[in-house]
């Protein structure tokens, strides 16, 4: 099979759909591999890297889409790149077509078969093309927390480890998923003295047996969690509930309780956020203050560190990759049905039904699709 990687033309993406290394992979297992010019160079992959790889570099998005087989990316195409799609062709990349009915109305209309890296399932319940960039968030989280709350950036001059003689910083992490639990563990591992809220009483059993000593778990009720906010000089929002907008479990009135210039890190932003007063921001500007407390909501926290983050996503969507060249979508959907809880669009039809719920949209089995 053709595959095609394209460079990332979203505003501040620097990851690539394609390492080198996945690239040699498809290469041994027979396939054409194309990489636009300088796609990975913001990642740290030059040109020459994929050629020593067995890839072809192709100059132009134009030339990519028109002999690719399969379109590999990271981000969702936008509206110039959905353009080039056509009949036939399979697009292989996050697609988070929910919130977007004008990327789904194009990507129906092109004919193309869609599979979402963000709806492939696994056995153990999870996203196995999610996680990854969850890791990434989360083991930033008390990093970039740190950096808030020092005092230039407006934060309260707190040190998350202390110094002897100085007590540590108090970190909060409401949500003890994947975002949560690495994100407790690097604020555990600067020294601070680390609580995690959560609902689900397996997952904080989990985390107990697992982190006993490194960390805290609390039930996540109101008055825990305010009580514990109220003390804390950062916390770190990491809830998600699957296909909602995040809960709001911090008011702004509780803002007034805080310490002043405590930071609050929410990394559930790109659900909408679970502090009434957040908002999306962005790497070149993203950090905002409410009445004193400081606020980071970067909604695409794996950009700031885009080599790491392209050789972890391109660890979990190799296998898929593979399968997907190596049998067709339609062999390698029938074989796996993960893989085929990634299908979201096939020649026309949606197939994803959280998507038709919230598009209102008629959605076709994805069963279906692949048996006609
Ligand atoms: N900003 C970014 O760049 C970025 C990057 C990756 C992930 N995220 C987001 O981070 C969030 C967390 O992702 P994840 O992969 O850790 O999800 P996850 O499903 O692994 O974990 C979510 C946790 O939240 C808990 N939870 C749900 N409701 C709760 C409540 N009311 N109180 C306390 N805990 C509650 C769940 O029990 C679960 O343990 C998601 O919104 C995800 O989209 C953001």
């Amino acid at each position: 099979m053709k595959i095609g990687c394209p460079t990332e033309i979203k505003p501040q993406e620097f990851r690539v759909g394609i390492t080198p290394s996945a690239a040699q992979e498809a290469v041994v297992h027979g396939h054409e591999v194309l990489i636009q010019a300088n796609a990975g160079h913001g990642a740290g992959f030059e040109d020459h890297h994929y050629v020593a790889a067995g890839a072809r570099i192709v100059e132009t998005a134009e030339e990519l889409f028109e002999s690719a087989e399969m379109v590999v990316k990271v981000k969702e195409p936008q509206a110039g790149e959905r353009r080039m799609l056509r009949e036939g062709q399979l697009l292989f990349t996050y697609l988070h077509l929910a919130p977007d009915p004008e990327q789904t109305r194009d990507l129906l209309a092109s004919g193309a078969t869609c599979i979402a890296y963000e709806t492939v399932t696994d056995d153990r319940g999870g996203l196995p093309l999610l996680a990854p960039m969850s890791e990434v968030a989360g083991k930033l989280a008390p990093q970039v927390g740190a950096w808030t709350l020092q005092k230039a950036n407006g934060g309260r001059g707190v040190l998350l480890g202390g110094v002897p003689g100085v007590l540590p910083a108090r970190v909060v992490v409401i949500g003890g998923g994947v975002v949560g639990t690495q994100a407790a563990r690097v604020a555990a591992g600067m020294g601070a003295s680390v609580t995690v809220l959560d609902r689900s009483l397996n997952r904080m059993r989990y985390l107990d047996d697992v982190y006993a000593g490194a960390f805290k778990t609390a039930y996540a009720s109101s008055a825990n969690t305010a009580a514990l906010v109220a003390e804390a000089d950062m916390v770190i929002g990491a809830v998600l509930i699957p296909g909602a907008a995040a809960p709001k479990l911090v008011s702004r009135e509780q803002l007034s309780t805080m310490k002043p210039g405590a930071a609050i890190v929410d990394v559930a932003i790109d659900q909408g956020g679970c502090f009434e007063t957040s908002r999306a921001t962005t790497h070149q500007d993203p950090i905002y203050d409410v009445d004193g407390i400081m606020h980071y909501c970067v909604a695409n926290m794996p950009g700031a560190v885009a080599r790491t983050s392209t050789i972890a996503l391109g660890n979990a969507t190799m296998p898929y990759m593979l399968a997907l060249a190596d049998k067709g979508w339609r062999q390698a959907c029938a074989d796996d049905p993960h893989l085929l809880n990634g299908l979201n669009v096939h020649a026309g039809k949606l197939t994803y039904y959280a998507v038709g719920r919230a598009l209102g949209m008629d959605v076709t089995s994805p069963q279906l699709v692949l048996k006609t």
